[in-house]
């Protein structure tokens, strides 16, 4: 996949990285705390919203049913939610450019109610899978069109009438599928059961508990958890404060790792267990991570982080460790080949469903770069040589997913040679400040070798 108006951007060695990292919101919160503000009752403020392409996507197809939502400043909003089975049809497709989160979560929000969408995006996004959402909404009455057996966009969903709650398990460890049943279940009749091997992220859980959802939660580590709601609720419009993104601060964090002499602090980043796989999976590594002032913000864990330059060595990353970094793995690649000996990381195959197939980008991407690494199922192993190991000099194929492009312009920051990603445009889909956040660090792009 290729975006037709691409930028290539090329990163080269930089001088030590030093300085405060602010990375904007959380993505993942950003989404839920809109579309929850669509579906309550009476008004939702929000602070610290990530403002970029995958939000504003969202935000723009929230209007087309109905609600009403206002920027009245930089990460700053008011939603005036229509209250949960009260949105209406919209008039045109909702087009959520790249945005998985954003459609499927939305596909679940209407599900139980009687209204026709249709939803598209970008070719990236039109070529991801929606069966994994829709397939399991039918037990609750939807119907759908879409495209061939993935069911990919253009889709048209028929919410049910008068649904029932259902009991059903989710086989993916995907939280997208997870929260897209949660918000079908608000208005289905009775008490739903919605269970799940993996523990994927649970903010849809704790902010449903916020807006005043009946939900219970009940998790074990290696058995699994098991949701129920009981619906149909009202959910009531509250304060929603958006701790920043830990996906983001995932690329200055391995750029200060990587670059020698780096020092660098991150405030405010989310501390969510099921979302800080990487820093853990870093820490073993050897990285010189330290967490200060640990406090609660929003109902979410939050912290200071202070990152140094560090010697890193390979390690194993157990596959039960993916959904709590499953968005971290390309950048994890690109630490793992500054560090010394073999870093295995198993269980990749939701990597292949992602904005590009994941795992075949990173692979190409070390490929070009001259990391060696191998691929056994959905298992890749990179052979680290050190800090001065990776020779860089590649040009990456980025396949319209901003975290590629990001990860490899780190390992630019730091490669014998430059490296360059073929487009940086759709870097603005989750981290817009990126680049002037990280030349503010030390970093050095250049539009052109
Ligand atoms: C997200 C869940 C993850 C992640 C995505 C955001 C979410 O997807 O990759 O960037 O906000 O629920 P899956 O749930 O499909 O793993």
């Amino acid at each position: 996949m290729h975006n037709t108006d691409s930028a290539p951007l090329t990163a080269r060695r930089a001088g030590p990285l030093t300085g405060m990292a602010q990375v904007p919101g959380d993505k993942s919160i950003s989404q839920r705390a809109l579309i929850l503000g669509a579906l309550a009752e009476g008004e939702t403020r929000i602070t610290g919203l990530l403002e970029s392409g995958d939000v504003h996507s969202t935000a723009g197809a929230l209007r087309g049913f109905g609600a009403v939502l206002t920027q009245e400043g930089p990460g700053s909003w008011r939603v005036q939610g229509t209250g949960v089975g009260k949105w209406k049809s919209p008039e045109t497709e909702l087009d959520f450019g790249n945005s998985g989160t954003g459609s499927r979560l939305v596909m679940g929000a209407m599900a139980t109610t009687a209204i026709t969408a249709i939803f598209t995006g970008d070719a990236s996004l039109r070529s991801r899978p929606m069966t994994r959402v829709v397939a399991p909404l039918t037990a609750f009455g939807v119907t759908y069109e879409a495209q061939g057996e993935k069911a990919l966009m253009p889709l048209t969903l028929h919410g049910a009438k008068d649904a029932k709650a259902v009991t059903t398990h989710v086989a993916t460890a995907s939280a997208q599928v997870k929260s897209a049943l949660l918000l079908a279940a608000l208005n289905a009749q009775g008490v739903s059961r919605i269970s799940q091997d993996a523990l994927t992220r649970d903010h849809s859980e704790k902010m449903l508990a916020a807006f005043g959802a009946k939900i219970t939660v009940s998790s074990r580590e290696q058995v699994g958890e098991v949701i129920t709601v009981e619906g149909p609720v009202r959910l009531t419009g509250c304060s929603v404060e958006v701790p920043r993104d830990p996906s983001s601060a995932a690329f200055a964090i391995v750029a200060a790792l990587i670059v020698p002499g780096s020092q660098i602090e991150l405030p405010a980043i989310l501390l969510n267990p099921r979302r800080i796989g990487l820093i853990e999976t870093l820490l073993e590594m050897g990285a010189k991570i330290e967490v200060v002032n640990r406090r609660t913000s929003g109902g979410e864990e939050i912290g200071d982080l202070v990152v140094r330059h560090s010697e890193l060595k390979g390690v194993e990353v157990p596959p039960a460790r993916a959904p709590s970094m499953i968005d971290e793995y390309p950048i994890l690649a690109v630490a793992a080949a500054f560090a010394r000996g073999k870093t295995a990381m198993r269980g990749l195959e939701e990597l292949r469903v992602k904005e590009s197939d994941r795992l075949d980008a990173v692979a190409r991407g070390l490929k070009v770069n001259g990391v060696p690494y191998t691929i056994e199922g959905d298992d890749l192993i990179v052979d680290g040589h050190g800090p001065d190991g990776v020779m860089g000099g590649g040009t990456v194929a980025t396949h319209m997913d901003h975290r590629i492009a990001m990860s490899f312009l780190t390992m630019g920051m730091a490669s014998q040679n430059p490296v360059t990603v073929d487009d940086v445009t759709m870097i603005a889909t989750s981290f817009p400040e990126y680049q002037d956040l990280m030349r503010r660090l030390g970093a050095e792009f250049m539009e052109r070798l």
